[in-house]
C-alpha cells in the first residue's frame, strides 16, 4: 500500500491525517497517512527514513517548509515563489519534487467554494510573513484589479513587493477605496495579540478572510464585520483545498472537497 504522511513540530493537532484518509475512501485509493513529529533538527533524516520505508509523498508543515525546499531535488516554480514546499513528491525514478498548494488552495476555497469573485476585483493582504509569499503568485494570476499589502513591520511588506516586481501588487498607503476582498494572513490571531486593522479598508462591498481557522480566525472576522463586511470566512476551506492538490500530485485525482469542509465544519460546531 502506498504511504504518506504529513511532517511538522509539533503534529499532534494536524487534521491532514483525517483530510486525506477521507480523500482516499471517496476516489476508493488504499493508501496509508500518518502524522510524523521530527525534532527540529532532525527533518532531513525523518524524510529519508520515511522514503526509505516506501513513503510515496509528505505534506510538510511549520517548522520545516524551509528545510524542504533544501531537501528536495526538483523545485516547482510556485514553491520557488513562496520561498516554502509544503508538498513532496517522490518520483518514479527516485527523485524528490516540491510544490508549495497553499496559493491554489486559498483562491479555489475563495473561487469555487465562496463564490467570490477575483477577476478585476481589488484586494488587501494583511501580514507579510512565510504564509503570504505562497499565496501572491495564484493571486495575481486570476485576473484580479491590483493587490495591496500592509504589514506592522513595513520594510517586510516592502521587501515582498520588491520581490515580485509587477504594477499589480504595492504597497496599501491607507488612501485607497474600501477594498473588494481583504485577507489576513498575520499570526496575530494564533498569539491572542492584538492587531491594527487599517481603517477604511472593509465596508458592505467587502469579503474578508482569515487564512488560518477556528479561533485564531475569529478577531479578524470580527472586525470585518463590525465594518459592514457583505461575507467573511475562516481558512479551514484553505486547509482542505491546498490538501486536495496535494492529494492530485501524488494520486492523479482532484478529490471532490466539499464532503470533506462539510464535516470538519461540523465538527467544531458539534
Ligand atoms: P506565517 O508563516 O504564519 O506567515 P510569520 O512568517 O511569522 O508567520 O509571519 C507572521 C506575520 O504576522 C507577519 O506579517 C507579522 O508581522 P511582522 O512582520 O511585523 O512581524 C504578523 N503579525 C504577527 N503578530 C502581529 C500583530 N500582533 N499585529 C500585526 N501583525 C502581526
Amino acid at each position: 500500500m502506498d504511504r504518506y504522511a504529513v511532517i511538522g513540530h509539533p503534529i499532534g493537532h494536524s487534521k491532514s491525517p483525517r483530510i486525506h484518509a477521507a480523500f482516499a475512501a471517496q476516489v476508493g485509493h488504499q493508501l496509508t497517512y500518518s502524522a510524523i513529529g521530527a525534532p527540529r533538527a532532525g527533518f532531513a533524516a525523518a524524510c529519508l527514513q520515511f522514503i526509505a520505508r516506501g513513503g510515496r509523498g509528505l505534506n510538510v508543515t511549520v517548522p520545516f517548509k524551509l528545510d524542504a525546499m533544501a531537501f528536495v531535488d526538483v523545485l516547482d516554480p510556485l514553491a520557488e515563489q513562496a520561498q516554502a514546499v509544503n508538498t513532496i513528491v517522490v518520483a518514479r525514478d527516485g527523485r524528490l519534487e516540491g510544490y508549495n498548494t497553499d496559493g491554489i488552495g486559498l483562491v479555489r476555497d475563495l473561487t469555487t467554494n465562496l463564490g467570490c469573485a477575483l477577476e478585476g476585483a481589488r484586494l488587501l493582504i494583511v501580514g507579510a510573513g512565510g504564509a503570504v509569499r505562497g499565496i501572491v503568485a495564484p493571486l495575481l494570476g486570476t485576473g484580479i484589479a491590483e493587490l495591496r499589502i500592509v504589514n506592522r513591520t513595513r520594510a517586510t511588506a516592502e521587501m515582498l513587493v520588491a520581490a515580485f516586481n509587477t504594477p499589480y501588487f504595492a504597497l496599501h498607503e491607507g488612501d485607497d477605496r474600501p477594498f473588494d476582498v481583504v485577507l489576513n494572513a498575520t499570526s496575530a490571531g494564533l498569539t491572542g495579540d492584538g492587531i491594527d486593522l487599517p481603517e477604511g479598508a472593509a465596508d458592505g462591498r467587502t469579503f474578508a478572510y482569515d487564512l488560518s481557522y477556528g479561533a485564531a480566525a475569529r478577531p479578524f472576522l470580527a472586525w470585518a464585520k463590525a465594518a459592514g463586511a457583505k461575507g467573511v470566512a475562516d481558512g479551514l476551506g484553505m486547509l482542505v483545498e491546498q490538501a486536495a492538490e496535494s492529494f492530485r500530485l501524488w494520486r492523479g485525482v482532484l478529490p471532490d472537497t466539499a464532503p470533506v469542509i462539510r464535516m470538519l465544519d461540523m465538527e467544531r460546531t458539534a
